[in-house]
């Protein structure tokens, strides 16, 4: 069963389920793999992470196609030749046309930091302090054509401390991101 995971930056979030794939040995237990790392960006941090653990990566450049359907077809093209079994939005910063959520639905899964529903779409973390939330968290959701709407998979909870910042927070929930995001996509395989 292949993973094929979507970036767009740092790539944090992918490589914990790099890592987690290695320590549970989901080869064998679930025979799974990462099959490949795709970056609308090819400056994007995690792809060298990706090279440096022997996985596949391929950019394409969204600025390169005059349409998001153009590009959503370009991409599912890409991704396809890796058979995946799960597609894996990591931090993937693009807006996916009805035509592409629908081509992986069930299997095409995304992390938000966010208690969704609450604080769709971006500056979560701003938001949730503005709004004087005392917990704050992420969700993994299956992704369907609106955004950040789909049935929740996990979800975890940190407290908003006297005096976060955006970043502080961020930074909180991403270690809660990293284990949640692992333990939804295995959960995921071990149905498929
Ligand atoms: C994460 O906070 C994710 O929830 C959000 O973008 C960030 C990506 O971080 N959508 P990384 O690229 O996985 O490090």
């Amino acid at each position: 069963k292949n993973i094929v995971i979507l970036i767009s930056g740092g790539g944090s979030n992918m490589a914990a389920i790099v890592r987690t794939a290695q320590q549970q040995d989901w080869a064998r237990t679930l025979g799974a793999r990462v099959a490949a790392v795709v970056s609308n960006k090819a400056d994007a941090k995690g792809l060298a992470f990706a090279r440096e653990q022997g996985i596949a990566t391929e950019v394409l450049d969204h600025r390169a196609f005059d349409s998001r359907e153009a590009f959503d077809a370009a991409l599912a093209e890409v991704i396809d030749r890796h058979d995946p079994a799960v597609v894996v939005l990591a931090g993937f910063m693009r807006i996916l046309t009805p035509g592409f959520v629908a081509r992986y639905a069930g299997r095409l899964v995304n992390i938000h930091p966010s208690l969704l529903p609450a604080f769709t779409g971006l500056h979560t973390h701003q938001r949730a302090i503005d709004a004087g939330c005392k917990f704050a968290g992420c969700t993994v959701h299956l992704v369907t054509a609106e955004l950040d709407v789909g049935p929740i998979l996990e979800q975890a909870v940190v407290p908003v401390l006297a005096g976060d910042t955006a970043d502080t927070l961020a930074a909180r929930v991403l270690t809660q991101e990293h284990v949640i995001y692992s333990r939804a996509v295995a959960g995921l395989l071990q149905k498929q």
